[in-house]
């Protein structure tokens, strides 16, 4: 999203909305409500994945979602013509190049762009000319981060999974070890000059210590809180959040 000028950005991924619709095949629950509700509790963005299988976000959720945003949307997409042609028609202010595999049941670890930094610069460099802002979602890996620097992305976001599993299987020395690599490495890309978010299985017990990272300017949760929405309400499960954020910066 834009760069950073004050608070913690929430962006609230809407990606589980659809998927629970997706289950019957009809028409709710609406991820464009979702949404509307997500900016009425404090999103500063929606973010959205448009996979190749189109499990969940489809590409009239693109088209509605562009239409309707008051906030920024920001596209998570793979790195596939398919994907580029449709971020060129809509322009959404943000697209996230993500690795994507058929079979798995989430994003599973970042994107490879040390060894693809050729065909990933030709990729992004059309996206950045129509104005879009490149994020490139990575493992907290110097390499990787000097690759996402060198290819020309504006934004990296690390991949919080493996700090957030550490956590949830109890594995404390290495879920320390790897909120250490998160809080290194978004000093190490600010001083690169890239602009740094971060996401990927936060929780309310996890969130904390990430959004303490005074150069993380953006965080992008989904699954949990869309889980958290059938026990409190969609607006209640994002405000709480956005509170913990808040604390955690103050
Ligand atoms: N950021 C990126 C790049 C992602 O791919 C995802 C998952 O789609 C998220 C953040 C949000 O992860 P979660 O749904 O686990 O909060």
């Amino acid at each position: 999203m834009t760069e950073y000028a004050g608070r913690l950005r929430l962006g609230v991924n809407i990606d589980h909305v659809a998927t629970v619709r997706n289950a019957r095949g009809g028409a709710y629950p609406d991820p464009l409500r979702a949404a509307e509700i997500a900016q009425e509790a404090g999103a500063d963005g929606i973010t959205a994945h448009l996979r190749e299988d189109r499990r969940h976000i489809t590409d009239a959720d693109i088209e509605g979602l562009m239409q309707t945003l008051t906030v920024p949307l920001n596209f998570e997409m793979a790195a596939t013509e398919e994907m580029q042609k449709i971020a060129l028609r809509h322009r959404p202010h943000a697209v996230c190049i993500v690795p994507e595999k058929r079979e798995e049941k989430t994003t599973e670890g970042g994107l490879e762009v040390a060894r693809e930094e050729n065909r990933l610069a030709h990729f992004i460099a059309p996206l950045r000319e129509v104005g879009c802002r490149v994020s490139i979602f990575i493992a907290a890996d110097p390499r990787q981060i000097e690759a996402a620097h060198r290819i020309g992305a504006q934004v990296i976001e690390l991949h919080t999974g493996a700090y957030c599993d550490a956590h949830a299987e109890a594995r404390l020395a290495e879920r320390d070890e790897e909120l250490e690599k998160l809080r290194a490495m978004s000093a190490f890309a600010h001083s690169l000059g890239l602009e740094v978010h971060a996401g990927h299985g936060l929780t309310y017990d996890t969130v904390q210590p990430v959004a303490a990272c005074p150069e993380v300017v953006e965080l992008n949760i989904g699954h949990f809180l869309v889980g958290e929405a059938i026990f409190r309400g969609l607006g209640p499960a994002i405000a709480e959040m956005r509170r913990l954020m808040d604390a955690a910066r103050a």
